[in-house]
């Protein structure tokens, strides 16, 4: 956000994933990222049916891991969070580390707190286009917080 007016490049979606709501992290996760300059804009806590699960997910829909991620994303609530920051997407997977925690890198969210390549505490969006749709799955415009102005 380099002049007062948050772009495209400036959002991000965050999901604290079941695991990371099950292991009591959701303080330590969000204290994580804000201690890290984000600025949250919407969070909500909601429990995925398996179709709103398997929208979300739709673009691993023929990955053989796709039964296994949709019935982990309905196993408890998550926390999707609307985040901003300057160049967010990237920031935010810097932050998250790697998809499979043995291979992120050290001091990163999955690190520290994810268990496995499926159970991996926290999702990001992975490019600008996908954060804009993400977001929009989760929260109307009028949930955000740039548009209500607190
Ligand atoms: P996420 O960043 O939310 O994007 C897709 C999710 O699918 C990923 O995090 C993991 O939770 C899961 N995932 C990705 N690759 C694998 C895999 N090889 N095996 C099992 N789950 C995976």
């Amino acid at each position: 956000m380099s002049n007062g007016n948050p772009s495209l490049r400036d959002k991000t979606l965050a999901i604290l994933k079941p695991d990371c709501v099950r292991k009591n992290l959701i303080g330590k996760v969000i204290a994580h990222i804000q201690e890290t300059g984000f600025k949250i804009n919407a969070m909500k806590m909601v429990k995925l049916t398996p179709d709103a699960a398997k929208g979300f997910y739709e673009v691993h829909s023929e990955r053989p891991f796709f039964n296994d991620l949709i019935a982990y994303m309905t196993s408890g609530p998550c926390v999707p969070i609307a985040l901003e920051k300057e160049n967010a997407v990237e920031e935010f997977r810097k932050l998250i580390g790697a998809t499979e925690p043995q291979k992120a890198a050290e001091g990163t969210i999955r690190k520290l707190y994810a268990d496995s390549i499926q159970e991996n505490i926290v999702h990001g969006s992975d490019s600008d286009e996908n954060a804009a749709k993400e977001i929009s799955h989760f929260f109307p415009r009028k949930e955000l917080l740039e548009i209500n102005g607190f």
